[in-house]
């Protein structure tokens, strides 16, 4: 280990405390997305106390902060999500959530609390980098692309931040390891809402209106094919619908159905095509009943999409801190979830990794479970490997 790796893991051994004691209070108080008010707040004090200068209200309550070196060199950035989840925490811990039926279910509090950690190791470190690093704190990932507001808030900008990464917590892998993968991460989603239309009649006269109920049934068998007919065999997607709704007699002929469901993968250019023969199906398939049909589509978060480079370079900063060759996971496939993360990535190279948080013993639970209790071991890790790929991006001597 060389000498700058040494005085990185003491620095973030010195703090451990202090993260964990960040995340237990983010844990204690979830917020839900777009309303994380305290949670912004707290978090401008940490790093007030710090002596950053903090910028507020980003993106609704995203706050960001910049270690400026006052040396020529890159401008990167780390992101962190602030919010929280609808779930009624069941984890018994002695930090559970003090907000009945809110809870960190996804490990937004471990995010925070290394984004603070960082923040703070940095500091120290300040004479051995040049350029800028920024630290965003980004509301409302889950499900309403808080990453999208925050951009347009000029994240990004001033200065123009060329490389940014991030990590989620992962409870799948051990703790000590992380899993990275180049290219696509995550998926692309569409939602899509379908309605048929038909004409009503008394069932005793079917021949003079049109069912949409049997019209929306062949519609569904039909677009059962898209998949195999439209998507490389290799290729990653699925297509479900999820929803189906109509009639409202027993004894009148429906005239509208309206389905709900969802699309997701990898490839945009997939996507396209999905949607496109959906466009067709609809449309000709209750035509050919006599009724008719058309699809409405509502995009979702663009897929994850990692940077060869930075990948590489988050890979050989991961080593230096964990133990084992064989702890950095080459992620074999991507998982078809969605991360708002991949808006950043539409905009400058980036590359985020998943870090392992797994307990030794007793149960981890999943993201998205009352159960999630994340090792707090892994937090440590987390600081390290981004402290590292900010000597990687922004060391003054070219350290690596
Ligand atoms: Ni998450």
């Amino acid at each position: 280990m060389g000498e700058l790796e040494k005085k990185i893991r003491e620095l973030a051994e010195q703090n451990q405390e202090k993260v964990i004691q960040w995340r237990r209070h983010f844990h204690r108080c979830p917020e839900l997305s777009f309303e994380e008010f305290d949670t912004s707040d707290y978090i401008a004090r940490q790093l007030q106390d710090m002596g950053y200068e903090v910028k507020r209200n980003i993106g609704g309550t995203g706050v960001f902060a910049d270690l400026k070196t006052g040396r020529p060199g890159r401008a990167i950035a780390f992101r962190a999500d602030m919010d929280a989840l609808p779930i009624l925490e069941e984890t018994g811990l002695d930090f559970e959530s003090e907000k009945a039926g809110l809870m960190h279910g996804c490990g937004h509090d471990g995010h925070m609390a290394v984004l603070l950690g960082t923040a703070q190791l940095l500091q120290s470190l300040a004479g051995d980098l040049c350029g800028t690093v920024r630290f965003i704190f980004q509301p409302g990932e889950e499900a309403n692309g808080g990453a999208r507001c925050v951009i347009n808030d000029g994240a990004l900008k001033n200065p123009d931040i060329e490389g940014i990464f991030g990590l989620h917590m992962m409870p799948d892998l051990p703790c000590g390891t992380i899993g990275i993968r180049e290219g696509h991460l995550s998926a692309t989603d569409d939602e899509f809402v379908i309605h048929i239309h038909g004409k009503s009649a008394h069932s005793s006269e079917p021949e003079v209106g049109v069912n949409a109920i049997v019209a929306a049934s062949h519609v569904v068998t039909a677009l059962d094919s898209v998949l195999s007919n439209n998507v490389g065999p290799f290729q990653v997607a699925t297509f479900s619908i999820c929803q189906i709704q109509g009639g409202e007699a027993i004894n009148v002929i429906p005239d509208s159905v309206e389905m709900k469901g969802m699309i997701r993968c990898v490839e945009k250019s997939d996507k396209m095509q999905i949607r496109r023969r959906m466009e067709a199906i609809v449309e000709h398939t209750a035509k050919a009943f006599g009724g008719s049909g058309e699809i409405e589509f509502i995009p979702g978060f663009p897929s994850v999409n990692n940077d060869s480079a930075l990948t590489r370079l988050t890979v050989e900063a991961a080593e230096r801190v964990l133990e084992h060759e064989d702890d950095v996971y080459h992620i074999e496939r991507p998982h078809l979830g969605s991360e708002d993360f991949a808006y950043y990535q539409e905009e400058v190279s980036g590359a985020m990794f998943m870090l392992g948080c797994a307990q030794e013993t007793g149960e981890t639970g999943s993201l998205h479970s009352p159960i999630l209790n994340i090792n707090e071991d892994a937090l440590l890790y987390g600081v390290r490997i981004f402290a590292e790929i900010a000597m990687s991006m922004c060391g003054r001597y070219g350290c690596y």
